[in-house]
């Protein structure tokens, strides 16, 4: 019998094509020329089978969706207890490039909004390291989580680090709070570099369903992190994935999930599945408003809401 899902994905697609409302990000030249047509959705089981639709060849920067990969790996290299003096898991309740400092410990809100993903990528590897070897260690990690082995975007790196002043403000107040170690402009660099790391929603789908599998990828069968770091990645998904939006996004949709400002967006229904969608156009929030859309009628039709 003839698998239902892909046809199915496709009707996703199908129903929402004609959705042309939102904005492409026009930051910087290479977002803002990409083709606003392109639609694609992948979903990856935890028992390690992908399903795709539309563009799926494409390539795309994760650009904010690198956020919880990242965290999972400062956790492994650092330990929860070191991450957890340095970035909280509060949700912010601002945007995602506020400052968002906590009273009194001045740590970063949480890992998702750009203070904490900045603080992140400082702590990356360990005390000693260079940007080399911390951009090394995303690259070198999302591969594995995605099952192929990933590249950078070197012109969209180029022209983000050539509009990457707020970015270098916060991280020179996080210097000053002690919260990263290194040169702001080296950690800018490097977190920049993250941002620009090419996918496909195929290899979004597979990264989240390594965090849906326990830390387990399910088609390679590598055990990549520990159950526990998959959970709080989730968790803090949860919180604050979707920024000041997380709660409105939580009751609604129900998956825990992050988005980018290319327009790909990736979610995560534990022990079940891992979802990738990608359309440029976004929403007043900064949210692809397909992919949104293809999720929210996802949790819908499949009951995929966790609660
Ligand atoms: O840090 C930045 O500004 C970008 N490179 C990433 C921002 C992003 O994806 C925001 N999320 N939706």
């Amino acid at each position: 019998m003839q698998n239902p899902i892909p046809d199915y994905l496709h009707e996703v697609l199908d129903a929402l094509r004609d959705d042309t409302s939102g904005e492409r990000a026009s930051y910087i030249p290479e977002l803002a020329d990409a083709d606003p047509d392109k639609f694609a959705l992948a979903v990856t089981t935890a028992m390690g089978s992908t399903y795709t639709a539309g563009d799926a060849q494409d390539e795309f920067t994760i650009q904010s969706i690198s956020k919880p990969f990242a965290y999972a790996a400062v956790i492994m290299d650092r330990g929860l207890s070191h991450v957890l003096e340095h970035i909280g898991v509060e949700p912010s309740g601002e945007a995602f490039n506020e400052l968002s400092l906590e009273d009194g410990t001045n740590r970063p809100k949480n890992p998702m909004i750009n203070a904490g993903a900045i603080a992140v990528h400082g702590l990356l590897v360990g005390e000693e390291a260079t940007g080399a070897q911390r951009v090394d260690r995303v690259l070198e990690l999302f591969s594995r989580l995605a099952g192929r082995q990933l590249s950078i975007d070197e012109e969209v790196f180029a022209s983000e680090l050539g509009t990457a002043d707020h970015n270098l403000s916060m991280a020179h107040m996080l210097r000053k709070h002690k919260i990263i170690a290194d040169d702001p402009h080296e950690v800018v660099s490097g977190y920049t570099r993250q941002c620009s790391i090419l996918v496909t929603v195929a290899d979004l789908s597979a990264m989240a369903a390594t965090l849906a599998n326990g830390g387990v990828q399910p088609c390679t069968g590598e055990r990549i992190m520990d159950s526990a770091i998959a959970q709080q990645v989730m968790s803090v998904m949860a919180v604050a994935g979707m920024y000041d939006g997380a709660g409105d996004w939580l009751t609604r949709v129900g998956i825990p999930a992050k988005s980018g400002v290319a327009g790909g967006l990736v979610g995560v229904l534990p022990d079940q599945v891992g979802i990738g969608a990608f359309s440029p156009r976004l929403d007043s929030h900064g949210n692809s408003q397909r992919s949104r859309l293809a999720f929210e009628r996802l949790s819908t039709d499949m009951g995929m809401h966790l609660f």
